[in-house]
């Protein structure tokens, strides 16, 4: 294996001698349409987000919008997003941030810059399920697990964290580090759109929040009854 600087690299080893992380020939632990997730080679509790070619190509190559390729991030500012309205949690709603996913980084990689976040994991230490995974293996939410969600969903819409993209695969069922279990979103927070009216306007950033949680729980409610897949 190779590194950015061309010096070879012992099987085993996951940085080279200037700090890149070495991911392109691991096995990501996921694969979303945005982005693969990759364990952090070293830390079992943090996990390392990085740009799919695919969508940075589709979205800010030669064929993506004029907008998008005039971004000063360009293809990371989806990064910048999540970065600025981690900040924003931390500084206006601190209540949230057990129900949103710790940044705790970034990093540069093979794969380009990674984010490294904590991993939010399930009772056994493997990665928590999303809503849609406990769904499918369980069928329903169970009065419990329904109350945890409201509590995630309640904070969220109460706080002044813009959040953009609320479906059941951003969501997460994990325990924290007494055993206690909890919904945690880990993807979709910031803004993405090109005005931003909600960043200006709390009462135009609860009215949105609140139809997509009107539709995520339709959503929830729809898979219960077997209406969708
Ligand atoms: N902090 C985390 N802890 C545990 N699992 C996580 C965490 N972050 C991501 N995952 C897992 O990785 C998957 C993909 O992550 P993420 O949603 O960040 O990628 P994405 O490309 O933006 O996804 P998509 O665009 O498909 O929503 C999640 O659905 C979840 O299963
Ligand atoms: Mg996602």
């Amino acid at each position: 294996m190779m590194s950015r600087l061309g010096q070879s690299i012992a099987e085993g080893e996951w940085d080279d001698m200037d700090g890149t992380m070495m991911l392109a020939e691991r096995k990501p632990l996921f694969r979303g349409h945005q982005r693969l997730v990759f364990q952090h080679p070293e830390q079992s509790d943090l996990l390392i987000k990085v740009l799919r070619v695919e969508y940075v190509q589709e979205k800010y190559g030669p064929n993506g919008s004029f907008h998008n390729r005039c971004r000063r991030c360009r293809e990371y500012q989806p990064f910048f997003m999540e970065f600025r309205e981690y900040l924003v949690a931390c500084a206006r709603a601190p209540s949230c941030l057990p129900y949103i996913q710790e940044i705790v980084g970034l990093v540069w990689t093979d794969l380009g810059l990674g984010l490294i976040v904590r991993k939010i994991s399930a009772r056994d230490g493997a990665s928590a399920p999303t809503l849609d995974r406990f769904l499918r293996l369980h069928g329903k939410l169970d009065p419990e697990r329904k109350r945890l969600l409201d509590d995630c969903l309640r904070c969220l819409e109460e706080s002044d964290v813009i959040v953009d993209d609320l479906n059941d695969c951003n969501l997460v069922l994990g325990v924290d580090h007494t055993g206690t279990e909890r919904f945690v979103l880990i993807d979709g927070i910031g803004s993405s759109t090109l005005v931003p009216i909600k960043a200006f306007s709390a009462l135009a950033n609860r009215w949105s929040k609140r139809r997509r949680i009107a539709r995520l729980r339709a959503r929830i409610e729809a898979k219960e009854q077997g209406r969708l897949a």
